[in-house]
């Protein structure tokens, strides 16, 4: 009673690999996975099977760990050129993992985001200083400014100023063409990116520039001798508590540029689809204008007991990371061979990727999938939710370490850009979407003017 995966029609060779767009990759998954009503599919990219898995209940299998395990292949394969056995792309049997997620645990605990507040609130203050002095802002840009500072300060404890700077860091420019070249290599034939020199030089210099500005890090913390308890800190003088193993330097390097690029792309790519939503629903922007109303009246500072406190700010995120999932998808793999369903054969090791948007609005699990709906997000309604129908952190023990760091970053920067400016999209922005490892909107600008009483 074995039944076949649904497959689109490929090419030779490349299979579906070449119908997958440079731009729009999300969208083109979107559709097919609309296509496919049974829940899952299954492509031939260059090469490598992957079956596309959205299905509710087939999702809560392949999210079971003892049968499924995550693998380093493209598009992570390509990152590991420079993030190396860093913990987003290291291998699960890599001891290294294991070293640096126990060692870096404490400092993504509830307590640490504490801790932290105070450098979020600089950073959060840069961004409303900057606002101030302008009437059109450029969202993304400005969103990655904040969420890049933040983690540069409280995680290596590091001043990168980019709001007084008119372009990005050169560590985004770097990173933005890393990611794209290993987008790209993940749709090539391998003997079709050995052929394009250029392309690869190109790559090796950009990761040379997001190395430096890594290893700028690094030696400033050194010439300090701080003893400061942040991710730097604990990676250079803890020890795994199991194993007593240290980090090496390589494995800091490593540890350090992925914090940099995971530690903020995707909170960035969060906070202006938030802001995105807003514009688009006035009812659930004039909520949130009440609640910071109530909670931060007038200039009242914000502190991280007030922030932890908010209601409507975290459903609008919530909400936000259901409708636009930064990462799209996470790739997977199965353990021994098995079956999904009861039906769908899997063989060993085959790759399995869960697709997150076709997963956070399939019918079998959200009523009115596509409306903004942050009601979805009281208490009540939240127990009744299917428990793997949502997953913008991922999986397990491989989910997302920076979870609470990035909702208790992005709150605060909504709670003061609400307390501080009425925001307005005169221009009546549509929404596109740029796509490199994460998604983002694409040339998304709004009008900000500061609210002088408070209304
Ligand atoms: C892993 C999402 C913010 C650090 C992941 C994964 C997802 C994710 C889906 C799993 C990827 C996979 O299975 O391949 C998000 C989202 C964020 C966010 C949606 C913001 C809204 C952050 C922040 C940090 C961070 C702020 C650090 C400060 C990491 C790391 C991993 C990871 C290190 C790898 C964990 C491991 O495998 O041990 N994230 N992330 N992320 N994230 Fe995040």
């Amino acid at each position: 009673k074995n039944a076949i995966i649904p497959t689109p029609r490929g090419l030779p060779i490349v299979g579906n690999g070449l119908q997958i767009p440079v731009e729009g990759t999300h969208q083109f998954f979107t559709d097919l996975a609309a296509e496919h009503p049974g829940g899952l599919f299954k492509l031939n990219m260059a090469g490598r099977h992957v079956v596309l898995v959205y299905d509710p209940d087939l999702v809560a299998e392949v999210c079971d760990e003892s049968r499924f395990y995550k693998p380093i292949d493209p598009p992570l394969a390509h990152v590991r050129d420079f993030a190396g056995d860093g913990l987003f792309t290291a291998r699960g049997e890599e001891e290294v993992w294991g070293q640096a997620h126990r060692i870096l645990l404490p400092a993504f605990s509830q307590r640490s985001m504490k801790a932290y507040f105070p450098q979020m609130l600089e950073v959060a203050e840069d961004l409303v200083a900057a606002w101030s002095s302008r009437s059109d802002v450029d969202v993304t840009d400005d969103m990655t400014r904040l969420t890049l500072d933040t983690i540069a300060l409280a995680g290596f404890g590091q001043r990168f100023k980019s709001f007084s700077r008119v372009s990005l860091h050169p560590f985004l420019q770097a990173m933005g063409n890393a990611l794209t070249e290993a987008m790209d290599r993940t749709r090539q034939l391998p003997f079709v990116t050995g052929l394009k020199k250029r392309a690869d030089a190109a790559y090796k210099s950009d990761i040379s520039v997001m190395q430096e500005t890594v290893d700028e890090v690094i030696r400033a913390r050194r010439l300090k001798s701080d003893t400061s308890n942040d991710l730097l800190g604990l990676m250079l003088d803890a020890a795994d508590p199991v194993t007593g193993g240290r980090l090496s330097d390589e494995n800091i390097r490593n540890q350090v540029l992925t914090f940099l690029i995971a530690g903020h792309e995707t909170t960035s790519g969060t906070l202006s689809f938030a802001l995105h939503h807003l514009m688009r629903n006035p009812h659930v922007l004039a909520q949130a204008y009440a609640e910071v109303d109530r909670m931060l009246p007038g200039d009242t500072a914000a502190t991280y007991e007030t922030i932890m406190k908010l209601d409507v700010i975290p459903r609008i995120l919530d909400e936000t990371l259901r409708l636009h999932s930064p990462i799209t998808a996470i790739g997977l793999a199965a353990t021994t061979a098995t079956t999904l369903g009861g039906r769908y054969p899997i063989a060993a090791d085959q790759k399995v990727a869960v697709l997150m948007k076709p997963l956070h609005t399939h019918p079998s699990a959200w009523s009115d999938p596509d409306t903004f709906d942050i009601d979805r997000w009281l208490p009540a309604a939240k127990t009744g939710h299917h428990p793997h129908a949502y997953k913008p952190f991922g999986n397990g023990e491989r989910a997302c370490i920076g979870r609470q760091f990035a909702l208790t970053e992005a709150r605060l920067a909504l709670a003061l850009i609400l307390q501080r400016f009425a925001i307005s999209d005169p221009a009546g922005h549509r929404l596109t979407i740029k796509q490199t490892l994460t998604i983002k909107p694409q040339d998304f600008r709004l009008r900000v003017r500061a609210r002088q009483d408070h209304e």
